[in-house]
């Protein structure tokens, strides 16, 4: 089995920066890819900031945020950033023909040794792996957001993914201090197979006015110990996001109960996607939140 000491990230957004921290943390040399050079520069700033909240909490030492810089760097040149890669954790933007892409190029460069893996929330592990000559080697790895915080590690078998190449995937997410859960490639993994089918649950009962923002929040917060409402958490994952996996769902298992709710296609084509916009259940300033008054919402 080939040591994994060499990681490359491709994509530094909300995921792919979180993703590079963790390994950076924990040791390992760490190469950060985006096509966007802005994307990179934010990203280390974000990496900045949550080493230092980290270090404030305690939870790591000034000697790790220094090992932590030490072990990573940028590039936008993705053929030269993985040519020496024992893993490459794919986390760009959630679009098929991207992410086939994207394989393409990781399967002519980088050394056939090396395990390709995926972040995605919910394209087929084993459609991805088909663009490549290894589909053995490739695998899912689904971190949860925010990566230095969230222990569990989706781990997602493909159609080919070999035995040794998932263990090896295991002892990898424990060394980073997380807990892996292996699952097969269906429609939606586990976590958001049961988290979206919830999520637009929620978002019918305020179609249908059964309640408001505010209320349904407060029942499962207060009644089922969750941490966050079903409608704030959509908007943080963001309402476009919950709708693609939505439509992945309804379109893999072809059955009505995925559908979509009316309510989220409209506040898509609206452009109130959540947090990221300002505006999705609730408006967003910049300490505090409050639900966004609309005709379709109950009061
Ligand atoms: P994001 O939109 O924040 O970042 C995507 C990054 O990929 C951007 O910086 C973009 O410039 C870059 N990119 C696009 N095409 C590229 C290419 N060809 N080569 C290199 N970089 C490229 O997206 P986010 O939220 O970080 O999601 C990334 C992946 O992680 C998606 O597959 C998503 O489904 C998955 N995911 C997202 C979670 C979330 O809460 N945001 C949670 C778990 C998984």
């Amino acid at each position: 089995m080939h040591t994994i000491r060499s990681v490359t990230v491709i994509g530094a957004g909300t995921m792919g920066n979180g993703i590079a921290h963790v390994f950076a943390q924990h040791g390992f040399t760490v190469t950060l890819v985006d096509i966007n050079a802005a994307s990179l520069a934010r990203a280390l700033q974000t990496i900045e900031k949550n080493a230092d909240r980290q270090l404030n909490k305690g939870t790591i030492t000034p000697e790790i945020k220094a090992q932590l810089f030490r072990q990573l760097s940028t590039s936008t040149n993705l053929p030269e950033a993985v040519q020496n890669a024992d893993l490459v954790i794919e986390a760009a933007t959630e679009n098929k023909a991207v992410k086939l892409d994207i394989f393409r190029q990781l399967d002519d460069a980088a050394p056939s040794t090396a395990i390709l893996a995926t972040n995605t929330s919910s394209i087929s592990i084993t459609a991805i792996a088909s663009a490549t000559r290894r589909p053995g080697k490739v695998i899912g790895m689904h971190f949860m957001n925010p990566v230095p915080v969230m222990r569990l590690v989706e781990i997602i078998n493909g159609y080919s993914t070999e035995k040794e190449v998932t263990e090896q995937i295991v002892k990898l997410s424990e060394a980073l201090d997380k807990t892996p859960c292996i699952v097969n490639d269906y429609p939606g993994f586990i976590a958001n197979r049961i988290l979206m089918p919830m999520l637009n649950e929620a978002i019918y009962s305020l179609y249908e006015g059964v309640a408001g923002v505010t209320g349904i929040d407060t029942v499962m917060k207060l009644g089922m110990a969750h941490p966050m409402g079903p409608l704030q958490l959509a908007d943080f994952i963001g309402l476009d996001v919950c709708l693609s996996i939505l439509r992945v769902l309804h379109e893999g298992f072809g059955n009505p109960k995925y559908a979509p709710c009316p309510l989220l296609v409209n506040m898509v084509a609206a452009g109130k996607l959540g947090a990221k916009t300002g505006e999705g259940f609730y408006i967003y300033s910049k300490d505090s939140r409050s639900p966004a008054p609309s005709p379709s919402f109950a009061g």
